[in-house]
């Protein structure tokens, strides 16, 4: 685990819990990422989830797990104080981040608008639909799910001076991508809509780093521009106009595998898994019954001719968003670091790869899942898919520097992690 997810108890910090929103909470990199938040001590944690493809299960088990830990790092005869209990609850609130109203009042639960303090410090947005092929039939559901709400949500945001964002973007930006691996000076050209999803909200959330914080000025986003005027009033009466200057850090991930490792959560989609390690671990279990598993190609320009991606365990990256919301600190010098490069007078926005920057190739994982379940999986080689590309790898190497981002956990331990939470969970959560 990376030192992100050090207890921060033990350097005796004792400061107020700051109020984050994880966006997205319940499902299986929101539970990893709101566990993680819990290990640092210093975020209360709000979570929105509608369950489209998560359990309320999820949250509950990240919960216990986080309040066992924290009692067994204390003692058996610790007390435990008010601000440790605050510290291991989330606030799980089932509700669908489309309803502009719900979410409005959500925010507005934790804001006083006396002195405007305690509200909601800042958001990870990890919530959206993720299926590329899914995004190809039905586009209207994936902007409107992905970008519009992400658009409503950022007007809430400022409508409530909340100017820190984590925003969970995709290496699918870069579509096939001309350097590998991949640098985030890449152009953004992504293949399906729900790449464009990704790009779009990116370039929405810079747009509005670059205006300050102040999007009616804007003017680059018609959609932003209608919604912050329909708000303007509430803006005005209810808390007055934004004043911190909005900042962003967009993190692009690679491959997240694994889980954590007491296997009490993991990954647990609704359906058939649609990536490569969870539906192994599905044909292991039984739950995904096909005898072969179909390898689209083998005549790749890759060491075995199959895809080759670039994994990295789920509670690697989970560490990455504890740096990123640091790196939101103001005055900080995470912060400082982070926007060195950032120009005067220009919006605090910068994306980072989360990678390992090493590839493996679908055969790799095949044999790395067949030792750690023991399950003799069958390969058929079929026709490429349309679509793919030989090799997706990070350079990781901008997030190492100016982040402090690491992803020591090599492959062995996520299919090890993995197969731990789908044989304990072999249906799940439920
Ligand atoms: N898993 C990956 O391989 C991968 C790779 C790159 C990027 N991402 C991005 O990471 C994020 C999380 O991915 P995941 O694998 O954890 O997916 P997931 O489906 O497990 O989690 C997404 C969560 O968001 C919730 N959600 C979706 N729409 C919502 C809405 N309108 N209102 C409230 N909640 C809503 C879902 O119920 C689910 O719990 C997504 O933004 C995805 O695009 C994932």
């Amino acid at each position: 685990m990376s030192d992100a997810t050090t207890n921060a108890s033990q350097s005796g910090q004792e400061e107020p819990l700051k109020n984050v929103l994880v966006t997205g909470g319940a499902g299986y990199i929101g539970s990893h990422v709101v566990y993680t938040l819990l290990k640092t001590r210093q975020y209360k944690v709000i979570s929105i989830d509608n369950h489209h493809n998560s359990l309320p299960a999820s949250l509950t088990r990240v919960s216990e797990l986080a309040l066992e830990e924290h009692k067994a790092s204390l003692g058996p005869n610790a007390q435990l104080s008010q601000r440790d209990i605050d510290s291991t609850i989330i606030d799980a609130h089932d509700c669908d981040l489309t309803n502009h109203s719900a979410v409005r009042e959500i925010f507005g639960k934790y804001y006083s608008s006396e002195n405007g303090k305690g509200g909601i410090w800042g958001v990870v947005h990890i919530a959206a639909y993720k299926a590329v092929g899914e995004s190809t039939s039905i586009p209207l559901t994936y902007y409107q799910n992905n970008v519009s709400a992400t658009i409503s949500l950022l007007s809430i945001m400022l409508e409530f001076n909340c100017a820190r964002l984590v925003y969970s973007s995709s290496a699918t930006v870069y579509g096939t991508p001309p350097e590998v691996p991949i640098p985030e000076r890449t152009r953004r050209e992504a293949d399906s809509p729900y790449g464009r999803t990704k790009v779009m909200c990116e370039m929405v959330v810079e747009d509005l780093c670059e205006s300050n914080g102040n999007a009616v000025a804007d003017g680059t986003c018609h959609l932003v521009v209608s919604l912050v005027i329909r708000f303007h009033h509430l803006t005005t009466t209810t808390t007055g106009s934004t004043s911190t200057p909005f900042q962003a850090i967009s993190l692009r991930y690679f491959n997240p595998a694994g889980a954590h490792p007491s296997g009490r959560i993991g990954e647990d989609p609704r359906g058939r898994p649609g990536n490569l390690l969870p539906l192994l671990a599905h044909m292991a279990v039984g739950r995904v019954k096909d005898p072969v598993l179909k390898v689209f190609g083998n005549d790749y320009p890759t060491v075995d001719g199959t895809c080759v991606r670039d994994y990295l365990h789920v509670l690697d990256l989970a560490g990455g968003h504890v740096l990123a919301l640091q790196a939101l600190q103001e005055g900080s010098t995470l912060n400082g670091k982070v926007f060195a490069s950032v120009k005067a007078g220009k919006g605090k926005f910068k994306a980072y790869n989360l990678g390992k920057g090493k590839g493996m190739s679908v055969l790799q994982i095949v044999e790395a899942m067949r030792k750690a379940t023991g399950f003799e999986y069958k390969t058929e080689v079929v026709g490429r898919r349309r679509g793919d590309v030989p090799a997706l790898i990070a350079d990781p190497s901008l997030a190492r520097t100016e982040l402090g981002f690491d992803a020591p956990h090599d492959l062995e331990t996520m299919c090890r992690d993995l197969w731990n939470w789908q044989k304990g969970n072999p249906a799940g959560y439920v």
